[in-house]
């Protein structure tokens, strides 16, 4: 599955940055680099800058960037394969074939020919909707107020009065059952035989970032039930990492999404010109969304239903998208029932003040709280304090957790001592005095320690990529060996490769993780930025003790593995040991 380094750098190598973000972003020169506004955040004046010489990208101002790869991972949602692929063609390049194991590239077939099913099958009821027998359904769009243009954004559709139809057609054009099957648009019994999923609905195409078909909900016009039937998951249809309408809100160039819960909520929205509303897929919100959300704005409010079942559902997105640092707002809808309603009889110009009223996601929780207690009590607003305070030892960082005990205090009119202390013997009490252990979305699993150690690797490969002198100084005493398994030796093993052959190509060593995840994680290491944040004093003292750490955790790992009869291995250890105290005398210098 994996192309050689040789192939990835020739094609990295035919497509300059410059040129190919300039089809995306409208950049000028201004000394050696290219700026521009940048693409993956709201931005007024341009902080988005692109370097020729060294083939990377930064934006100063949300912290994106990499390489030509990574840019179009990002932008275009594309795998790492999927850009390497784009970029092939773009250079014209031609990659040799892979030698796929059977069930890889059965896979990838499947997919290709999932799309292709689902594309038609779009296309095929977007015409219904247009012909006689699809006069009913798109008199109820229009009755919904839809419009036209709106009708062929949403590619909204028709499934027709017969049993087999879309069957019958899809055969036609040379499909197999089997696949039909697969896509979720047919279903076979021995009673019926062959037949249709979706039947005298109205289509609603569900469309990924990308916005390639890969289900549908399909809604009765009037009362019948199920309301919405929706395709099931198949390889290309994964509800919990998919949004419906993030393929238009993505460019909508808003800082933050409206977040809803219906199809009809998301297009009415955008019909009204609010064109950053997404949907989940007729499923609560997962975390899998919420990362998906963070790769486009920081900020989401919550426009879900005024009923109770809505209330629920925004009180239980709020910590999953706090968990991947998304700040989360709530706007309600009374008197209507949802957003849909709400324009419909009030208009965008009023939908527009309710954004400007909503409410932080927190306090909101607690005004739902606060009606299950009596606050006119001393008991019961005694009880109540005691569940917020409870609440508030949920926020692990210290900075947040005190604004957020301001605002309660303020709220609820209790001092802010008071409430300071509760938190601290809540937490005592609940054996929080240490933050309770959230789950981690990442898949990198470490206990406290190895946090404490990726993160000191991390930060002392930026400054070995960052600046040469520092390598220099550094190299005698850490190796990539240093640097624990994984990406962060292989990142160390490339760099010092290319230092020892006199040419740092920070866009080459990006080209070896085709991981997404990984590939990110190493795009990370090439734009952190370290120095502005203290004197060079300070910097090259905590330079050292990132030295020492690094250091002291690899003689601590090598410890463990070493069997105590391998004298070598122990007088070498003891060496190195030695090394640490010439480390502790070193001075780095900073320039
Ligand atoms: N949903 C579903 N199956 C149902 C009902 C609802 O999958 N039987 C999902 C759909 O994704 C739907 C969402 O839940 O869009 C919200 O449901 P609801 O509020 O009932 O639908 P609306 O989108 O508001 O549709 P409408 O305005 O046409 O009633
Ligand atoms: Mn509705």
């Amino acid at each position: 599955m994996y192309y050689s380094d040789e192939v990835i750098e020739e094609v990295r190598s035919k497509n300059d940055i410059v040129d190919v973000i300039s089809g995306y972003v409208r950049l000028q020169k201004k000394g050696s680099s290219y700026f521009g506004l940048c693409p993956f955040h709201n931005e007024k004046s341009p902080s988005f800058s692109v370097s020729r010489q060294k083939q990377m990208y930064y934006c100063f101002g949300c912290g994106a960037g990499g390489n030509v790869f990574t840019f179009l991972m990002e932008y275009e949602n594309y795998s790492f394969v999927e850009a390497l692929k784009y970029l092939a063609d773009r250079g014209g390049v031609k990659l040799p074939e892979q030698e796929y194991s059977k069930e890889a590239k059965e896979r990838a077939d499947t997919k290709a020919v999932l799309l292709e099913i689902n594309k038609l099958a779009a296309r095929y009821y977007y015409v219904q909707l247009k012909q006689t027998q699809g006069a009913h359904a798109l008199s109820y769009l229009k009755n919904r107020e839809l419009s036209d243009d709106t009708i062929r954004a949403f590619g909204l559709g028709y499934s027709n009065k017969y049993s087999n139809d879309l069957y019958q057609y899809l055969k036609s054009k040379g499909y197999q059952s089997e696949m039909l099957i697969k896509a979720g648009l047919i279903s076979v019994d021995e009673r019926q035989g062959v037949y249709d999923k979706f039947w005298n609905r109205v289509m609603f195409p569900i469309m990924d970032v990308n916005s390639r078909v890969i289900g549908f909900g399909g809604r009765v016009m009037g009362d019948g039930k199920p309301k919405y039937l929706n395709s099931p998951e198949t390889v290309i249809f994964d509800k919990s990492r998919n949004l419906y309408g993030l393929n238009r809100a993505r460019s909508s160039r808003k800082p933050y999404f409206l977040l809803c819960e219906g199809y009809m909520d998301v297009i009415s929205l955008h019909q009204a010109g609010f064109t950053n509303a997404v949907a989940s897929l007729g499923t609560a919100l997962t975390p899998g969304h919420a990362s998906l959300i963070r790769r486009y704005v920081q900020e989401v409010y919550l426009t879900y239903d005024s009923d109770e079942a809505g209330t629920k559902a925004a009180l239980r997105a709020v910590p999953i998208l706090r968990e991947v640092g998304i700040t989360a707002r709530v706007i309600r809808m009374e008197p209507y029932k949802d957003p849909d309603e709400f324009i419909k009889n009030l208009g965008a110009e009023a939908f527009e003040e309710r954004i400007g009223k909503a409410r932080n996601g927190f306090m909101f929780s607690l005004e739902v709280l606060e009606k299950s207690y009596d606050l006119h009590t001393p008991e019961g607003k005694t009880e109540f304090m005691r569940e917020a305070a409870r609440r508030l030892t949920e926020f692990e960082e210290e900075i947040e957790r005190n604004n957020y005990i301001e605002a309660v205090a303020e709220a609820y009119h209790v001092g802010i001592g008071d409430l300071k202390n509760l938190v601290g013997k809540v937490a005592v009490q609940a054996g929080l005095a240490v933050p309770a252990k959230r789950p981690k979305q990442t898949n990198q699993q470490h206990g406290g320690k190895e946090d404490g150690i990726v993160k000191s690797q991390k930060i002392l490969l930026t400054w070995l990529i960052e600046d040469e002198s520092v390598f220099r100084q550094i190299r005698p005493y850490i190796a990539p060996s240093d640097f624990s398994e994984g990406i962060y030796r292989t990142v160390a093993e490339l760099l010092y490769e290319q230092y020892e052959a006199g040419e740092v190509n920070p866009a080459r060593i990006m080209n070896h993780f085709a991981d997404e995840e990984e590939h990110r994680d190493v795009a990370g290491l090439f734009h952190t930025r370290i120095r502005e944040l203290t004197s060079a004093k300070e910097q090259e003292k905590a330079l050292k003790e990132t030295v020492l750490r690094v250091k002291n955790h690899s003689i601590e790992e090598a410890a463990k593995q070493l069997d105590p009869t391998d004298m070598p291995g122990l007088q070498k250890l003891m060496d190195v040991k030695r090394e640490m105290q010439d480390i502790q005398k070193l001075h780095i210098s900073i320039n």
